[in-house]
């Protein structure tokens, strides 16, 4: 893992009051996995490995790290998450004060635009680069915009040609970033504004339709809408394939299935993992990796999809390199192999066998974890098998698990 000079800021510790979801806005699902984990995607997908800080609401820290850290492991990005503060500016401020002394460019971006294309983070961190000072990617203002009274009573016609709509991830040099933080009394609704209150010039750069902010629930639907339509074969979605598709246009999706079991270790102090979690004081499974039963079905099953062989074949049952290693690691390798063969992942389900772990209170956490990973949409379940077999024995865990993949 490089050091990074970009950092990327996410701030996600609102909690969507407009939205009105049960969940704060930031961990509401998008196309089965959360908002936050798909901004944390288009982060990741910039030319250069950024620093990531993510602002989470009190209480999420440990989960959002659980979940994500998998996942900018394999980009090789680090990876911070820190509690956010009672405002955005807060949350911001929180932010910076993590970032390493090595940062020389900080972007900043809302978890609730997370559609925004990698792109945008390339242009916003050249053009800071090239002028040296705050750049935000901005629209033109479409509609006839009124001043209006307390009363509802139009008072004027503003000049559309002189406003523009400005959206995130906005970029600051880091000097100029943190002046403009510590000086700031008042509370702004975005950083150019906190940059703008201390005299320092903001530039625009052309923004992005794809990277309007959810607020309300009808944003939430087209978001949905968006991932669906991107993500079907032909579409001319932002998410190109990241070589050459070898998966011949037009080519049908294809369906593969994986399963693997492993016996409880002999060990007392192993630990557990199934499903991408740790299990604290259940005991662990036998094997030369973490012995992640589901995440190693699915693997296979991604594997086998794309005809690739299987795990063993694939990455070695001896490779040193996996001595140890978590499913996630796994599953977002065999995600980039499927990538590489030309086919994106459709959705996956995984089975877990056993009498041991209870998976239905962490249902939720194991689905969000393996989606993240994966990218794609991952359900999990589980059986016992009515106290038959080495399952029903207690003698180890077993999982089967089906992955359909489809040409990019
Ligand atoms: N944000 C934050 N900390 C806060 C408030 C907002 O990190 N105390 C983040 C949000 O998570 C979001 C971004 O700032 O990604 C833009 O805020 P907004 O869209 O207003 O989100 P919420 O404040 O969560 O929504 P609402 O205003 O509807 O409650
Ligand atoms: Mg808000």
């Amino acid at each position: 893992m490089s050091a990074s000079t970009v950092a990327v800021i996410i701030v996600a510790a609102g909690s969507g009051t407009r939205l009105g979801h049960t969940e704060p806005k930031a961990f509401v699902p998008l196309a089965g996995r959360t908002m936050l984990a798909v901004a944390v995607d288009a982060a990741l997908g910039m030319q250069e490995t950024p620093h990531l800080v993510l602002v989470v609401p009190d209480g999420r820290v440990d989960e959002t790290r659980a979940t994500l850290a998998p996942v900018a492991e394999v980009s090789g990005a680090p990876l911070d998450v820190v509690a956010g503060g009672a405002s955005r500016q807060e949350s911001v401020a929180r932010g910076l004060a993590l970032l390493p002394r090595l940062v020389d460019t900080v972007l900043v971006h809302d978890a609730a635009r997370p559609l925004t294309p990698p792109l945008v983070f390339d242009e916003v961190v050249q053009a800071v680069r090239a002028r040296g000072h705050g750049i935000v990617p901005a629209l033109d203002v479409v509609d006839t915009i009124k001043r209006v009274d307390a009363d509802h009573r139009v008072i004027q016609t503003v000049d559309r040609s002189t406003l523009a709509a400005v959206q995130t991830p906005q970029g600051f040099p880091r000097e100029v970033l943190d002046r403009a933080y510590a000086a700031a009394v008042t509370e702004f609704t975005d950083d150019a504004a906190v940059v703008a209150s201390i005299g320092l010039p903001v530039d625009t750069v052309p923004g992005d339709a794809r990277g309007f902010k959810i607020t309300v629930p009808a944003d939430l639907r087209r978001a949905e809408a968006m991932v669906r339509e991107r993500s079907e074969p032909g579409s001319t979605g932002h998410e190109q394939p990241r070589r050459a598709a070898g998966g011949a246009p037009g080519a049908a999706p294809r369906v593969g299935t994986g399963v693997d079991v492993h016996a409880f270790s002999e060990d007392p102090t192993t630990p557990l993992w199934v499903a991408g979690l740790e299990w604290p004081g259940e005991r662990g499974l036998a094997g030369h990796s973490d012995g992640d039963a589901a995440s190693h079905a699915v693997v296979d099953a991604l594997l086998a999809a794309v005809g690739l062989g299987d795990l063993g074949a694939v990455f070695g049952t001896d490779d040193p390199a996996l001595a140890g290693a978590h499913g996630a690691v796994l599953l977002t390798r065999a995600r980039a192999l499927v990538e590489e063969a030309g086919y994106r992942i459709g959705n996956v389900s995984v089975q877990v066998i056993g009498n041991r772990p209870k998976l239905a209170p962490r249902r939720a956490e194991a689905e969000a974890t393996l989606s993240a990973a994966l990218g794609a949409p991952v359900s999990v379940s589980a059986t016992t098998t009515d106290a038959l077999g080495f399952t029903g024995r207690g003698e180890g865990v077993a999982a089967l698990a089906t992955a359909i993949v489809v040409p990019m």
